[in-house]
């Protein structure tokens, strides 16, 4: 019978670009997957992104975008990566797809029905930005405890899911389950929390006239649901309309969920406690790796050190990528990032040890046997040995997320042949026809090992095990491949010839390159525009020719309606000299007839751009806090298209 594989990356936010952290987490589930693949499994890897809510909304108001427009431009980001990279997921799932919305509604109701979920008053301090709430115990200065920001006192009536009755059981399970959460630190730690916490019950609502991009409760349509009740449950919608053949249930439940440290709790208790009061079986494992910091100092936009994945692999590769990611940093523990660090990889690892055993093994087949692979006098035991069963170790690294334990298996198998070349030294032999036949067994040797390092090489570096694997073997796939035949010491036929040259991974001369180049995204559009929006600042001084570029005119008012099917956007008419149409999200703060007469602050020069299909030629200037939003005006009267500045 064959065996389902269900694995799981996090669904990203489309508030922004990915970065070298989103690949990690992605590159290590394509590794297993690719791995499970070759053992015969029904692989279902799924990845994806998380759509709505306020971190969303937000970021489509400041590229002046509905929600739906900006996830549908940022997901192709995602999607450009996990090509670049090789990843060979089985499904994207989009939080906006209309499976899953119907999915989390189905099952919003569900839980309503059984008694779940109940509506209650509720105060508390909510960060706007983490959209969560704090107690007055957790909160500090008036500010959130997790990332610093002002928090704001919010008393409404919200619907609760009775999280909290489920504590004792999801301790016992996490107690008599020791593969569930993993690395067993992190599963003391959720422990630690669960025992000495009092579970509350978790807020799964937002009112719709706070926030409006989410899925609306199929009980009370005032309401949306919170973003992680929807993104948690798409682990198990995309069994219902995703899943590889049949796109049935069966995949349910998932073998792995690979998540970073920093959404562990969510997953661990609330999809837990979700999944629970479904009455549906958990995940096999929840396993939470650790964090990449960038020389040392935490990723931060406003540091301008956020490590740009595009960039690393148009200068080094994506394998090389991939491969320094799973190497340098034993899954679970933090990793530091640094240019010099993945050069000393590439080198040392990549160009010394893996590529140079390449080039030799083809260029001395090329040399002493024009390229025709010979017949050997009799078999290498220990080499056969070596090759033939580190499969076992791969398995039992993979097995355990230990990429490090795997890569060793690998690793093993090309330390051998390299020494075997030096100590049989075919150059040598190559000098007395009396040693030809011996030479035919050391050049047979080496290439079949390779034939072997190509197969265990394919889930790391996927590119450069079929460019190899190909060279040999004339065939271009590695995925369909039999495994337990394939892994058999004398699979490679004499006679085959292999005529290429191959030099995967040259050396990168680290006296030519500069030490530092830039892998950072300091120049990324929506970084810049984020940061000045969210810090206040623009994180760098600009100089006055930059302030000119902004054209602001004075304009009047001359007429205001709401856009069709927005409670946020108004469109304006508006006399700047010459007429024309603003549309501005002002609409939770002003009625249209209003604003009609007002004199405001235009920005005349902005490319026009299309908010909920209507176009905006410019933007107008207001200010805003957390509470409010108030246009800016001229103190006195003056001339429409006036200029400002
Ligand atoms: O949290 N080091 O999405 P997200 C290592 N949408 N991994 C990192 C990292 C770093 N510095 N930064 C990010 C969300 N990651 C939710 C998830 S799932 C139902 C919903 C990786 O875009 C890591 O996997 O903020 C982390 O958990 C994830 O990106 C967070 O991605």
């Amino acid at each position: 019978m064959r065996k389902q594989f269900y694995l799981t990356t996090p669904i990203y936010y489309v508030n922004d670009v990915p970065h070298i952290g989103h690949a990690y987490t992605t590159v290590a589930a394509d590794i297993l997957a690719r791995f499970n693949r070759l053992k015969g499994k029904d692989v279902f890897f799924l990845t994806g992104t998380d759509e709505h809510g306020q971190k969303v909304e937000k970021a489509a108001a400041l590229s002046r975008l509905t929600p739906k427009e900006h996830a549908d431009k940022m997901v192709e980001n995602f999607k450009n990566l996990w090509e670049k990279l090789n990843i060979s997921n089985d499904a994207f799932i989009r939080t906006t797809d209309d499976k899953h919305i119907e999915v989390v509604r189905n099952i919003l109701g569900k839980l309503y029905d059984k008694g779940e979920i109940e509506k209650r008053p509720y105060s508390g301090w909510y960060c706007t930005p983490d959209e969560r709430f704090w107690t007055e115990k957790e909160i500090i200065d008036n500010k959130c405890p997790e990332c610093g920001r002002a928090v704001e006192r919010i008393e409404e009536e919200n619907y609760f899911f009775f999280m909290s009755k489920y504590r004792e059981r999801l301790i016992n399970y996490i107690n008599n389950n020791p593969d569930f959460i993993l690395p067993e630190t992190r599963r003391n730690e959720v422990l630690g929390f669960l025992k000495s916490q009092n579970l509350g019950d978790l807020c799964i609502s937002r009112p719709k006239k706070r926030l409006s991009w989410g899925i609306p409760l199929p009980f009370d349509e005032n309401f949306v649901t919170y973003v992680w009740f929807d993104a948690l449950l798409n682990y198990y919608s995309a069994t219902m309309y995703l899943a590889p053949e049949g796109n049935s249930s069966d995949y349910w439940p998932a073998g792995h969920h690979l998540v970073g440290k920093d959404i562990l709790t969510t997953h661990a208790v609330y999809w837990s406690t979700m999944l629970m009061a479904l009455d549906m079986p958990l995940p096999k494992n929840i396993f939470a790796h650790g964090w990449w910091t960038v020389e040392g100092q935490k990723m931060s936009k406003s540091l301008g050190n956020v490590v740009d994945p595009f960039k690393i692999i148009n200068t080094y590769g994506s394998d090389a990528f991939r491969y320094f990611l799973v190497r340098e940093v034993t899954f679970g523990l933090d990793g530091d990032f640094s240019e010099k660090a993945i050069i000393g990889r590439i080198n040392s690892d990549l160009a010394n040890d893996l590529g140079n055993l390449v080039s030799r093994g083809i260029s001395m087949l090329g040399k002493y046997f024009n390229g025709i692979v010979p017949e050997p006098e009799g078999v290498e035991d220990e080499i056969r040995d070596l090759s033939e069963n580190r499969i076992l170790q791969m398995e039992e690294g993979l097995a355990g997320l230990s990429f490090e334990k795997s890569l060793n298996a690998l690793w093993e198998i090309i330390s051998y042949l390299n020494k075997y070349i030096d100590n049989n030294k075919p150059w040598v032999l190559a000098k007395d026809e009396a040693d030809r036949g011996r030479l035919s067994t050391v050049i047979y040797t080496v290439i079949e090992g390779l034939r072997f390092v190509a197969i265990y090489m394919y889930p790391f570096m996927p590119h450069s095990a079929k460019i190899l694997y190909k060279a040999i073997t004339g065939k271009s796939e590695i995925k369909g491949i039999h495994l337990e035949e394939a892994l058999k010491w004398g699979g490679l036929k004499s006679g085959t010839e292999i005529k290429e040259k191959l030099q995967l991974f040259p050396r990168i001369d680290t006296r030519k390159k500069e030490t530092k180049t830039d892998m950072m995204m300091k120049d990324s559009p929506v970084n810049k525009e984020r940061q000045v929006k969210e810090d206040g600042t623009a994180g760098e001084y600009i100089d006055i020719r930059d302030f000119s570029k902004v054209k602001l005119k004075t304009g009047k008012i001359l007429s205001a309606e709401r856009v069709e099917g927005s409670n946020k956007l108004i469109k304006l008419s508006v006399d700047t000299g010459e007429p024309r149409q603003i549309v501005a999200g002002i609409g939770k703060n002003y009625e249209p007839e209003t604003l009609v007469g007002k004199t405001i602050v235009v920005v005349a020069n902005l490319k026009p751009a299309r908010l909920m299909g209507v176009e905006s030629q410019g933007m107008l200037l207001a200010a805003s806090d957390n509470n409010s939003l108030s246009i800016i005006t001229p103190e006195s009267e003056v001339t429409p298209g006036s200029s400002v500045g």
